[in-house]
């Protein structure tokens, strides 16, 4: 039985506008062409350094904003520009996480009262119904029901993200949209949370779109990857694929800076250097070609479109050379 798609982006761009002086804007390119399809019981991975679009792309995943152009599907249906009573359907389907597990609980509500929220809002279930169902997911998550009447201070930061995924839980999604779940937890509580989302994604069925800048992390978690460089997509896959092989220098890069990865790739380490352009101002031709050590004269001319490459979609001129690493640097 193949699993069914709970979530499709096609062509999702954000683009914002942002003044420049008193009367000059610009267009500030956010996201710019992310495509992929999410299955039922899968993980994929959003993978890129700081400021590369990552917490744009869950925001329109999340309906918390439209893309600019591009569409967007949920459990088969158009989530691109909902109406009021759509945008509330589609609402409860997808859920968030996110990463900052000391700022995203309000201090002064119970932790009864913060589960207890979403079935209020959209639920008709009386009280006692609704505190059954909070004292259940407590449980499900690894926290002790008698925790219910206490605040948000009381909790460490790794019981405070499962009251997070909890209540993301509580109306039932289809999909979780994680934005860096675990960076700001100790290593030892990251282990524990992650085996958390792993098991609930069993039980529940859930597709997760994982938001991380830790290759490490998202090796252990990931089913595919999407690694963006300055809003574009630069090569999305399988991730065994993506780690066997990367296509794209920048994902080979941002492995060979990962701590974790297996010691035969030892001797390729690729050190980024310089520093990420303006999205205000990119590059031409291929935005990542001046921190790239296969550029060629072609990369500063010619965009790179996405391409096929033995399962993997990628952008990059010299795709082929940098797979087998075969490129002169
Ligand atoms: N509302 C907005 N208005 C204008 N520019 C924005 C807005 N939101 C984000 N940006 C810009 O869009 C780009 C992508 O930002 P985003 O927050 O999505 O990156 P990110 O990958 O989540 O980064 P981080 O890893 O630091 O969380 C950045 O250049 C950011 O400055
Ligand atoms: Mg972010």
């Amino acid at each position: 039985m193949t699993a069914k798609t709970m979530m499709e982006a096609r062509d999702l761009v954000q683009t914002y506008s942002v003044r420049q002086g008193a009367f000059k804007s610009a267009s500030l390119h956010a996201v710019r062409g992310v495509s992929f399809a999410l299955k039922a019981g899968k993980t994929l991975a959003v993978v890129g350094e700081s400021g590369c679009g990552k917490s744009t792309l869950a925001r329109m995943l999340t309906l918390i904003e439209s893309p600019t152009s591009g569409q967007l599907f949920i459990d088969g249906k158009d989530a691109t520009r909902p109406d009021k009573q759509a945008l509330k359907a589609l609402r409860r389907d997808v859920q968030m996480v996110f990463q900052n597990p000391y700022g995203s609980l309000n201090p002064r509500k119970k932790i009864g009262t913060v589960l207890e929220e979403p079935l209020v809002i959209n639920t008709t279930l009386d009280k006692e119904e609704r505190r059954r169902q909070a004292r259940d997911m407590m449980t499900r998550v690894g926290l002790r029901p008698e925790f219910y009447d206490r605040y948000p201070h009381m909790f460490s930061g790794g019981q405070r993200q499962r009251i997070a995924v909890a209540r993301a839980l509580m109306l039932r999604p289809q999909v979780l949209v994680l934005d860096e779940p675990v960076s700001a937890l100790d290593v030892s509580v990251q282990a524990q949370v992650l085996n958390l989302l792993n098991d609930i994604q069993e039980e529940f069925g859930l597709a997760y779109l994982f938001i991380s800048h830790d290759l490490s992390v998202v090796r252990h978690v990931a089913d595919d990857l999407l690694v963006m460089y300055l809003g574009r997509p630069v090569e999305v896959g399988p991730r065994e694929k993506i780690f066997t092989a990367p296509r794209h220098p920048y994902t080979r890069a941002l492995l060979s800076a990962t701590p974790t990865i297996d010691p035969h790739a030892r001797g390729q380490r690729v050190a980024l250097k310089g520093e990420l352009p303006s999205p205000l101002n990119p590059p031409s031709g291929c935005v990542f070609r001046g921190r790239c050590p296969y550029a060629i004269e072609r990369c500063q001319a010619e965009v790179p479109e996405l391409r096929d490459i033995d399962g993997v979609t990628v952008a990059c001129h010299r795709a082929e050379e940098v797979m087998h690493n075969t490129a002169s640097l």
